[in-house]
Parts: structure tokens; sequence; C-alpha cells
């Protein structure tokens, strides 16, 4: 009886949301059952998650998604539409390592006019991401990312033509707008996610007192992010690369402890910050870097780590995973990026 009168009211909710639905987006030509279908998920949530199928047919932002709080952040900044390979198999791991959690991809070259339909036509070039239903992509745009922090008024005034570092710069300040905004951890496109990292607050360390800001997790609106935003600005130089990425997550970390040398495996509590060990991240270090793309004679475990950074910024000459090289790359994409391997391997290409 009870749950009959819930099945009217709901019944009867829906109906009404799916009017005003209707009324709202007029201009957009979606069918009665699909409008309806995403009312009824609104109204009585599983697990406060939108299902990508009636993602694909309305439309969401990336806000709606956002603010779920729980996010893992990727973005591109770069002109670039035909990504690498590590970024979408960086993707992928993260999707897989966090089914629970939704993956945002912001991408500055998709354009936001019609966001609807070019995320639609964005996501299945690549079939390897569409397949993965906690997968998002959506425009990138700055001005809103920014919007009510202290970084607006820095880039309003800013002329990005001069810059010599701007998609680095940019990056860095609105990965720091977006995590005090939403909360939620924020990766660089080249990391490739193993497990899950079991903290809400927390930062990387690359190396002995220095900290990284390629991979970082807070609660929205925590008091490290916008401090971190008011010194970038105050201490802006964008001719000195890092100044607005590494550099200022140390020297903002150090105003709340100091910081420690590490023994390699215990991470230490900085305030109510965890500061994580270099080996969570980086056990192998950026000098390194082509290590990752050799053959060992016995494989590392890795045990100790989350997630690995693979240096891409190391990589000038552009050195890729190939299918059958035995290289510790294809292992690592053979484990934590399955679909974007076996697409590789059977066609070469990772795009229709
Ligand atoms: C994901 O959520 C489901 C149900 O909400 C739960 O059973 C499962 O353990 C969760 N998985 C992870 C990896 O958190
Ligand atoms: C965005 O717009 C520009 C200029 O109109 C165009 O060159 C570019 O291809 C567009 N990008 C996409 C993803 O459609
Ligand atoms: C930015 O700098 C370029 C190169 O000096 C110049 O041509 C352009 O007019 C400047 N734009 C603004 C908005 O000042
Ligand atoms: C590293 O070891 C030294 C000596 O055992 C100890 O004093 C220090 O606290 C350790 N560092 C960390 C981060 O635990
Ligand atoms: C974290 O510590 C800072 C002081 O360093 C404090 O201002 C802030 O409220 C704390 N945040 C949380 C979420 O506990
Ligand atoms: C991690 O792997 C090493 C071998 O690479 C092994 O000696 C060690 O016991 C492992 N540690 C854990 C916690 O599994
Ligand atoms: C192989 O890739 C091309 C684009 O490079 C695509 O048109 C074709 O459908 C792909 N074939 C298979 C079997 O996936």
């Amino acid at each position: 009886m009870i749950k009959a009168l819930r099945i009217f009211l709901l019944m009867l909710f829906i109906t009404a949301a799916g009017f005003l639905y209707k009324v709202m987006y007029n201009g957009y030509n979606v069918s009665y059952f699909s409008y309806i279908f995403i009312q009824g998920l609104s109204v009585n949530p599983s697990d406060g998650t939108i299902a990508k199928d009636q993602a694909n047919s309305n439309k969401v932002t990336a806000e709606d998604i956002l603010s779920g709080g729980n996010s893992i952040i990727f973005l591109e900044t770069g002109d670039r539409i035909q990504l690498p390979s590590l970024v979408l198999c960086a993707i992928e791991s993260a999707a897989r390592v966090y089914p629970n959690r939704s993956v945002v991809f912001l991408i500055k070259s998709l354009n936001h006019t019609n966001s609807e339909d070019q995320e639609k036509r964005f996501i299945d070039h690549y079939p390897t991401l569409s397949s993965l239903n906690n997968v998002y992509i959506f425009p990138l745009v700055m001005e809103d990312i920014l919007n009510k922090t202290p970084l607006f008024d820095w880039y309003k005034k800013i002329n990005t033509t001069l810059e010599s570092h701007w998609i680095h710069v940019s990056s860095d300040g609105c990965r720091l707008a977006l995590i005090w905004k939403y909360g939620g951890i924020y990766m660089d496109t080249d990391i490739i996610s193993m497990r899950p990292i079991p903290h809400l607050n927390f930062l990387a360390g690359e190396s002995n007192l220095y900290s990284s800001n390629g991979v970082f997790g807070f609660a929205s609106q925590h008091t490290f992010t916008w401090t971190g935003m008011e010194n970038f600005v105050k201490n802006y130089n964008g001719n000195a690369w890092g100044n607005q990425g590494p550099h200022l997550f140390t020297r903002v970390l150090k105003m709340i402890c100091t910081l420690p040398n590490f023994n390699n495996t215990e991470d230490i509590m900085c305030g109510n910050i965890t500061f994580l060990n270099p080996q969570r991240f980086y056990p192998i270090p950026y000098p390194a870097w082509r290590r990752y793309y050799e053959v060992w004679t016995k494989l590392p475990t890795f045990n100790q780590s989350y997630a690995l950074h693979l240096w891409n910024y190391m990589n000038r000459d552009r050195k890729t995973m190939e299918p059958g090289s035995n290289t510790l790359v294809e292992h690592l994409y053979q484990q934590y990026c399955p679909s974007t391997y076996v697409a590789l391997q059977k066609n070469g290409s990772i795009y229709i």
C-alpha cells in the first residue's frame, strides 16, 4: 500500500518534472521517454551518479558532474585533439581504479558552443573511453573555471600570446581553482593509476623536500588550494617554469610545516594534509624516466605506489608504448588500460 503510494507520487513528480523539462529544453529534440527517464533518476538516485546513456541523450554539464565533489579531474589546455595514447591510458586506468567516481576530462580545443552535441561526438572519437561509463568529456572554459577565485583578475589582465609557458601555467591555475571549488583529485595526463589513493587531503612528494602539483586531492574549499591561488597571483612569474606549479606547492606547504627527509616509505602529516612519500607516484625519479620505455629482466612490483607518473615533459624524443616491445610501459598498459592496449595492438589507431 505504502509502496503503491510512493510509486504514484513518484510518477506524479516525474510527469510534472518532465513537463517543466520539456518547457525548458524546448529547443532540444529529445524523446519523451528519455527525458522522463533522466528525471526519474534525478528524483531517486541510487548512488548520486548519472548513467552514461542518459548523460549522452540529455544536456549534462561539467558542473553537474563535478559538484558531486569526488571526481578525478584531467585537463588538456593545449590545442591538440589527437591525444597521445598515454593520455587515454591515464584516463582509462583512473576509470578502472575508481569505478564509483566520475572521471572528468576537460579539453580546451573542444568548443563550448553546442557542447551537448560536441561531448557526444568527442567521446565517440575515442572508442576506448566511450565504453567506460564513468568517463565524461567537457570543454575547458577557463573563464568559468577561474570565476570567483583569486585567479580571475589575474587572468583578465594577462595577454596570453606573450606568455612563454601558457599551456602549463593555465593548467596550473585551472587545477587549483577546480579542486578549490569542487574537491576531488587532480591528475596529470601522464599518470597511470594502479590502486586507489586512500586519502582525502593529500599532496605528493616528488623528491625529498619537494612537492609535486601533478597529482593532489582535497575536499572542496580547503585552505591549501585557496592559499595556493593567492600565492600564485602574488608571486606570478610566467617565465619561470614551475613557479606556479611544483615550486608554488612546495612554498605553500612550507608555510604549514617543515618538510621532511623521507626515509622512503613513510608518509607524514603536514597540518591536516597527508604528504605522501615519493614512492607513491615517483618510484622512478625523473632523471631515470627512460626506464619506463626499456625492457626489464625482472618487472618491478611498485607495491608501494598508487599510480605512476611517466614524466611526459621529459619525453622530448616522444617515446611511445609499442605493442610487442616487452618494455615496462607495455606491461603497464596491458594491466591498467587494457582497452587502450588492445585497440593499439589491433589497429594502430585509437581514434575514429
Ligand atoms: C562501488 O559501489 C558499490 C555499491 O554502491 C559497492 O558495492 C562497491 O563496493 C563500490 N566499489 C568500490 C571500489 O568502492
Ligand atoms: C573549434 O573551432 C575552431 C574555429 O572555429 C575550429 O578550428 C576547431 O576545429 C573547432 N574544434 C572542434 C573540436 O570542433
Ligand atoms: C597581446 O600581445 C600581442 C603581441 O605583442 C599584441 O599583438 C596584442 O595586441 C596584445 N593583445 C592585447 C589584448 O593587448
Ligand atoms: C627518517 O629516519 C630518521 C632517523 O631514523 C627519523 O629521525 C626521521 O623522523 C625519519 N623520517 C620520517 C619522515 O619518518
Ligand atoms: C586544515 O588546516 C588549516 C590550517 O592549516 C585550517 O585553516 C583548515 O580549516 C583545516 N581544514 C580542515 C578541512 O580541517
Ligand atoms: C613489495 O615487493 C617487494 C619485491 O619487489 C617485496 O620484497 C615486498 O615484500 C613487497 N611488499 C609488500 C608490502 O607486499
Ligand atoms: C582501424 O582504424 C581506422 C582509422 O585509422 C578505422 O577507420 C578502422 O575502422 C579501424 N579498423 C578496425 C578493425 O578497428
